[in-house]
């Protein structure tokens, strides 16, 4: 059931980058970033982002918001609209935030967890070699650490205080760059930094393969909250005289900037303490074993290690909320029961599809779908980023390109500014991104199969 109602507009036009990059801005920046930036060998997955994000990360979001604002709708309705036989392209997008909400609250949790650490006064200890692993590995106090930030989650959205959370948010989110800017000077400043710096600005062309394409892509798609149709929804909020491209610009400069202080805190950090050698070693606890020996070495380090994660906390909250919201929205517009009913359902049900990836670290451990090492935290991580999304992408560019024509977003577009950059959406959307996703996908899936080794 579709409910007719007025929607609400954002009443600046800053309010909507600000919204946006509050979805955006999250641990996909702080936490999933620089271990992908690690894992992938540095500069030169840095390089491909980069190049990623101004070509296929402009077009997807620029042609997303203005699908949200020329329909007014949320991402299933969208699609439909405009073209009855795409709404499938809303399911299966649908699918993404449902997947990605439990385990981000299941990281989610580890953050409050060190917010804890730190009020106890056990920075020292956290900075030892196995404080993570065994905390992870434990069964219950994950779980309650999960629970917590879940409910957390949802009990914004249920009393729909939203609002208060973005005006705390505000402040914080410039609390959170300054101060990573600062911890970030203080690590590449230390000695032994060189070679991390190294490894992470300058790019090794022998490391390049599929697979780096495929994290970065996927990587650009989660941390700009794309591919999933929550740009769309912002978009629909979106005032008409509101100018699209700018937006986009503000969005993405924000986010990447903030994905490459958070890692320059990190990857340096690991030269640091650890040697660049363990560099390719690096997996999603990577933040969570570098950051409290920053802190443990720094003087006043233990009071900044909690402060860091306190304010961590709001930019994850910001984005689970956002999740949360949409995966209501979902349910919302499909059945009769009240929001209040869905809120609770879909809390339970995160509930439960978390606890997989929670326990995946310890008494489910055995299971590692994606080969030896992996956990089911991975296993959902992969479906949803570097599954999922890049085929929602491709499906988004097919059917901007060939079925409503790239025409419909530059018209709207238009209806507010200049379109700078017309000619460049139009080559990527109809051609370049479409050929570069199959790529991407075909050789990926090969490189699972073990077909090839690109
Ligand atoms: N973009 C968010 C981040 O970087 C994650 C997110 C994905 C939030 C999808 C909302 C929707 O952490």
């Amino acid at each position: 059931m579709n409910e007719v109602k007025k929607r609400s507009t954002f009443s600046s036009k800053l309010g909507f980058v600000l919204a946006a990059a509050g979805s955006a801005v999250g641990l996909g920046n702080l936490w999933r970033f620089p271990y992908l930036a690690a894992k992938y060998g540095g500069g030169i997955f840095l390089l491909t982002y980069v190049l990623l994000a101004v070509t296929f990360g402009f077009a997807l979001m620029v042609a997303e918001i203005a699908l949200g604002r020329k329909t007014g709708l949320s991402v299933v309705g969208a699609y439909k609209k405009l073209n009855k036989k795409w709404a499938f392209l809303g399911y299966i997008s649908a699918a993404v935030p449902i997947i990605i909400l439990p385990y981000y609250s299941v990281i989610g949790g580890w953050v409050t967890k060190y917010i804890g650490t730190y009020v106890m006064g056990e920075g020292t200890a956290a900075a030892g070699p196995d404080y993570f692993n065994n905390f992870i590995s434990g069964t219950w106090e994950p779980i309650i650490w999960f629970a917590i930030f879940v409910l957390a989650t949802a009990l914004v959205v249920l009393f729909g205080v939203e609002k208060g959370i973005e005006r705390v948010s505000k402040f914080m989110m410039p609390v959170l760059v300054i101060l990573s800017i600062g911890i970030a000077i203080y690590v590449i400043t230390r000695p032994g930094a060189l070679a991390g710096l190294k490894y992470y600005f300058v790019p090794d062309f022998s490391k390049l393969s599929s697979k780096t394409f495929l994290a970065a892509i996927g990587q650009l798609f989660y941390s700009l909250s794309l591919a999933m149709g929550i740009m769309i929804t912002y978009g629909s909020y979106m005032k008409k005289d509101a100018n699209i491209e700018n937006s986009v610009f503000q969005i993405e400069l924000f986010d990447s900037g903030f994905a490459l202080i958070a890692g320059l805190m990190i990857v340096p950090g690991v030269a640091v303490f650890s040697g660049v050698e363990n560099l390719d070693a690096s997996g999603p606890g990577l933040m969570f074993q570098v950051l409290p020996q920053v802190f443990d070495n720094m003087a006043g380090g233990h009071i900044i290690g909690g402060l860091f994660f306190i304010l961590v906390l709001f930019a994850a909250l910001t984005s689970s909320i956002s999740l949360m919201e949409t995966v209501v929205s979902i349910f919302q517009d499909k059945c009769k029961l009240s929001r209040r009913t869905i809120v609770i359902l879909v809390t339970i049900g995160t509930l439960l599809i978390g606890l997989l990836s929670s326990l995946g670290f310890g008494v489910l451990s055995f299971i590692q779908p994606l080969g030896e090492g992996t956990s089911l935290l991975d296993f959902f991580d992969f479906i949803s980023n570097s599954v999922i999304m890049p085929i929602v992408a491709l499906l988004t560019c097919i059917f901007v390109g060939y079925v409503i024509k790239t025409k419909t977003i530059s018209d709207e577009v238009k209806l507010s500014s200049k379109f700078h950059f017309e000619k460049m959406f139009i080559v990527i959307t109809k051609y370049i991104a479409p050929i570069g996703l199959v790529l991407i996908l075909v050789s990926s899936v090969l490189n699972t199969l073990g077909v090839i080794t690109l």
